[in-house]
């Protein structure tokens, strides 16, 4: 059981003072009955809550999606830095969702962020072999020696050898290349510390696709929406 003035205001209505003066002005029904008590507590997941004749649409979780800009933190909070959830819109940011891992701060691209704890806990563990595919730019030639080697297992500066990625060029010249990295593993700073294995550094790094799931073109960096119910599916049946 929750109090009622808490679920509507965690659900976007307004502060907690607001839905007391809803309350006041008999705009609030639970069951069919206008609330007199804003500090009443009710099952929102039994009770049919309604604001203003409009029944509310409670739900537990959510899920994001955000194209994670250049200079923001994976984080949910940061004492110097402007964090990923600094970027959420307040009817997001009361659900108080946590980024799905880690990007590093100058990392663009595919960030999942959810309040959903198992959910979260099952797409970062090491165990489950999740997905994670990244477009980097290099500083260098990259060549099908490097192939091979990621294809082996890259041994990294602290000695962790890892599984088994694959490695794609895009583009390739003596300045450098573009190319694709398809990695199931999420180890600090991994495919920099990948390329640099091989004598290469990382100079952009996005990632695109994270468990089946695909960045979505139409967001601009710093943009963000909820998963559709296909992609919340196929990241659960992951
Ligand atoms: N690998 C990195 O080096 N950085 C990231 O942000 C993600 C993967």
């Amino acid at each position: 059981m929750e109090r009622l003035d808490k679920v509507i205001s965690n659900l976007g209505y307004g502060s907690r003072k607001d839905v007391k003066s809803f309350v006041k002005k008999g705009i609030i029904e639970v069951d069919g009955v206008v609330v007199k008590d804003n500090g009443l507590l009710v099952d929102p997941e039994k009770s049919v809550i309604k604001v203003n004749g409009e029944e509310i649409l409670y739900r537990k979780y959510i899920y994001l999606m955000m194209n994670k800009p250049d200079g923001v933190i994976s984080a949910t909070h940061d004492n110097r830095d402007e964090t990923v959830i600094d970027l959420l819109n307040l009817e997001h940011q009361v659900f108080e969702p946590f980024p799905v891992g880690r990007l590093d701060k100058d990392t663009v691209g595919l960030l999942l962020l959810t309040n959903d704890g198992d959910l979260n806990h099952r797409l970062i563990s090491p165990k489950w072999h999740v997905d994670k595919v990244y477009y980097a730019e290099i500083d260098k030639k990259v060549d099908e020696k490097d192939i091979l080697a990621f294809k082996n297992g890259i041994t990294l500066d602290d000695g962790y050898k890892c599984l088994e990625a694959k490695l794609e060029i895009l583009s390739n010249s003596d300045d450098g290349s573009e190319i694709r990295l398809t990695i199931q593993e999420g180890k600090f700073h991994q495919v920099k510390r990948m390329f640099e294995a091989v004598g290469k550094n990382v100079t952009y790094l996005r990632r695109e696709e994270f468990g089946g799931l695909s960045l979505d073109p139409d967001l601009e960096e710093g943009e963000y929406r909820e998963l559709t119910d296909e992609e919340l599916s196929l990241l659960k049946s992951y």
